[in-house]
């Protein structure tokens, strides 16, 4: 049985992400190619009442570390019961979110720092990697309007970390893009400025090239 691949999607609020996984999802689809789309936090039963913890209520409520603890508690749940599971039994997984967004949220944004965070995630995933990380980036006035905008259609839109401040969102996107430059291999990084077909064949590209599918 050939494992499956492990795609992740990662970047600022308000990016587009959900749009281009539901597009991705159904170019692989179309091959024949067996997936499962979930994100993080929230991909598990008990994932979702994680997620509750993090997402709703006073941006004060949580300790940067109690944050980074409950963000790696949601993942090596995901890992454990979904995403290794699947990826053995030769199914493909992609992520709305993985450690990268530990790593930029909690290590740089909070301040916890980023090698410590990513220590945390070697014991949650067992070193579970991605194969492939698309990080979409854009200009952070258009994205962070954007995520603001959907508040109202999604309960979840107004979030803890949607309310942090301008500079907060800084460091995130800087810290993704300094992820990326480093794991090179990993990370595509892609213009999401752009118009969704666009940036939508341009996804495809890098995965066809990468997995070596067809067209
Ligand atoms: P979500 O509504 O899924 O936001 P988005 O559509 O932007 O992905 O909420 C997830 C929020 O949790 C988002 O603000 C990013 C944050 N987050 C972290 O801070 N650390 C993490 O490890 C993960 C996975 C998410």
């Amino acid at each position: 049985m050939t494992r499956g691949k492990f795609i992740t999607f990662e970047g600022a609020e308000g990016v587009g992400k959900s749009t281009q996984i539901a597009l991705l999802k159904e170019k692989l689809e179309n091959q024949g190619i067996s997936l499962v789309v979930s994100r993080e936090p929230g991909g598990t039963a008990g994932g979702k009442l994680i997620r509750e913890l993090l997402l709703k209520g006073d941006v004060s409520r949580w300790t940067a570390k109690t944050e980074a603890l409950l963000m790696a508690a949601d993942r090596a749940q995901h890992v454990e019961e979904l995403v290794r599971p699947n990826l053995e039994s030769g199914t493909w997984m992609i992520l709305d979110r993985y450690y990268d967004s530990s790593i930029a949220y909690q290590g740089a944004g909070r301040g916890i720092g980023i090698e410590k965070v990513r220590a945390l995630q070697e014991f949650a995933t067992d070193g579970l990697r991605p194969d492939l990380t698309i990080l979409l980036d854009m200009d952070l006035d258009v994205s962070l309007k954007r995520a603001l905008s959907r508040e109202g259609d999604n309960s979840d839109a107004e979030d803890r970390f949607e309310r942090m401040d301008k500079s907060f969102h800084q460091t995130l996107k800087q810290t993704f893009l300094d992820l990326a430059s480093k794991e090179q291999d990993r990370f595509k990084v892609v213009d999401a400025g752009r118009n969704i077909e666009v940036i939508a064949d341009d996804i495809w590209s890098i995965v066809q090239k990468r997995f070596e599918l067809s067209s």
